[in-house]
């Protein structure tokens, strides 16, 4: 029993460090990673001032990335259809932000389609991320 115990909390443990990096998703480890995949593309890394001008510009359609999460996401804003409150976009006043890469994914892929009518390159999501992660 006492061995079993110790081997289940070792397996949980040495688990946890196998699989800590992916766990421990971050702003920065996402920005590394949009940041990567732009490189490859040959798009170089993201810049904060680019994110902010993306972020606060329409793309063809209705909407900005502003219209729903304000012009400086530093603080809750309303959703520009449903006017839902939502939570600060920027890291550093809202520490759930950029944790769950399925959320990240997901919001990404919906929100650019509603924007631009198509899925934002790595580099406009290395742009966008590198500014919001430089709000303090
Ligand atoms: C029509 C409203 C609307 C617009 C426009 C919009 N968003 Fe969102 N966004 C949402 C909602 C709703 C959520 C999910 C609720 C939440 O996370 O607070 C969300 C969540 C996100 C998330 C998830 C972040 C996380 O880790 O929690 C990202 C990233 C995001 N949006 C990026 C963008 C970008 C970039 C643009 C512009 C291209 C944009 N959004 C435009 C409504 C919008």
């Amino acid at each position: 029993m006492q061995w079993f115990r110790f081997s289940a909390l070792a397996g949980a443990v040495a688990l946890s460090l196998a699989f800590g990096t992916a766990l421990a998703d971050s702003p920065t480890s996402f920005l590394d990673r949009f940041n990567a995949e732009a490189r490859s593309a040959g798009e170089g890394p993201g810049n904060a001032a680019r994110g902010q001008e993306f972020f606060n510009q329409t793309h063809g359609n209705e909407w900005k990335c502003a219209a729903c999460h304000g012009a400086v996401p530093t603080g809750k804003a309303e959703h520009a259809v449903t006017h839902k409150i939502i939570e600060p976009m920027a890291p550093a006043f809202n520490a759930q932000r950029f944790t769950d890469p399925a959320k990240v994914d997901k919001w990404f892929r919906r929100n650019c389609k509603d924007v631009l009518a198509r899925e934002c390159t790595a580099r406009e999501k290395a742009d966008v991320l590198a500014w919001l992660i430089s709000l303090k």
